[in-house]
């Protein structure tokens, strides 16, 4: 869906490319260690800033470029060494990448990045928007990009309704961006795509912020249709929250002063093997178990010092929400009580090193009775 009615006026590819470049030469980030290098050092830069901040990258940018100045240098280098320098910067898939990359190149094309897109695209670690960063700011073509900061632009711009990680939205982003790029035959100076490349990313980090961005600022404010509708607090539509489900238990600590009784589970299953709390459905439910484990003793369940709170704990799929029940059955039980498998008694001071779920351990820390 788009924002209407400034989404279907036509825009002027020309003009919003211009008013970027013109932008980006003035306001720009002109200064940064890769602006203006040759596809080594841009390629370098682009697979560090994937999902990292410039700041961040900088001085790994410069540690790079120190240790191997040239691609055949990293590419020379033991991936250890390629992954030691990595260290801190995240997603070390990209480092194992970064370095095949650097070993087909020189294979393939002697340490020459190909200006061809697709055969960019076909590299490791290079996807269709890093590709086209390589191409227009280190080969000065005319090609798209489409990175997180260019996709608040072009959405804000075009007026692009929905969460960006849909396969249509995606697909309608890059539309957008084929379609604002300047035409084809037009002729532009020599540094003109690079500019709008650079400008693009510069723009989405230094005006179009997430949250409040600064559309004063702004040289394409004019037809911005997210702009223009008030909109620009509700696009780029965000992540849909996850909506997880809830299930509701009882649990119980039943235990003395020395520890507590917990049940060895199922191999099979959620907590397979660990040692768990035994969980009934409802109160009722936990008398019944409970009048069950000291079966024989005339314990009444009802006349127990039962304490009661609940707790919550969050797993991938769902939400746990436990109402807990504990009870001290010191007085009830003599010192030769036991129970057969699946229970097994733990000492409190044990419990950190016997293999309890999370969940579990949150329950029990704050049961143990003060010493
Ligand atoms: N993020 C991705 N590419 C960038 C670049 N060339 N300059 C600044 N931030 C970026």
């Amino acid at each position: 869906m788009a924002l209407t009615p400034t989404a279907n006026k036509p825009v002027s590819s020309a003009t919003f490319a211009h008013k970027v470049v013109a932008w980006q030469r003035q306001h720009g980030r002109n200064n940064l260690p890769w602006c203006d290098q040759d596809a080594y050092s841009v390629w370098l830069s682009e697979v560090m800033l994937q999902q990292t901040q410039v700041n961040t990258v900088l001085p790994y940018y410069a540690t790079f470029k120190t240790r191997f100045p040239s691609i055949h240098d990293l590419a020379a280098a033991a991936i250890d060494e390629v992954l030691a320098l990595w260290a801190g910067l995240g997603y070390y898939s990209r480092a194992r990448n970064l370095h095949r990359c650097a070993v087909l190149v020189c294979d393939l094309y002697g340490g020459v990045f190909p200006s061809d897109l697709q055969a960019l695209q076909a590299l490791p670690g290079i996807g269709p928007s890093t590709a086209a960063a390589i191409a227009s700011l280190a080969q000065g073509q005319r090609a798209a990009i489409l990175d997180g900061n260019v996709k608040r632009v072009m959405t804000r711009h075009a007026g692009i309704v929905g969460w960006a990680g849909l396969g249509a939205i995606n697909k309608r982003l890059w539309t957008t961006a084929q379609a604002r790029l300047v035409s084809a035959e037009m002729t532009v100076a020599s540094d003109f795509h690079r500019r709008y490349t650079q400008g693009l990313m510069d723009l989405g980090a230094t005006v179009c912020h997430a949250k409040k961005p600064l559309c004063e600022q702004c040289p394409i404010a004019i037809d911005c249709a997210a702009l223009l509708l008030g909109q620009t607090t509700e696009v780029p539509t965000p992540r849909p929250k996850k909506i997880t489900p809830k299930q509701w238990r009882d649990a119980v600590v039943l235990h003395t002063q020395h520890g507590v009784w917990l049940e060895r589970r199922p191999a099979q299953g959620l907590w397979g093997g660990l040692l768990c709390l035994p969980e009934a459905q409802d109160k009722p439910a936990v008398d019944v178990l409970v009048a069950d484990l000291l079966r024989g003793r005339g314990i009444t369940p009802d006349l127990l010092p039962w304490s009661v709170h609940h707790l919550k704990h969050t797993f991938t799929h769902y939400q746990l929400h436990w109402t807990v029940w504990a009870v001290n059955v010191e007085n009830n039980i003599n010192a030769s009580f036991t129970l057969p498998a699946p229970w097994v008694f733990a000492p409190w001071a044990d419990i950190p090193t016997i293999g309890v779920p999370k969940a579990v351990l949150k329950v029990l820390s704050p049961q143990k009775p003060a010493a």
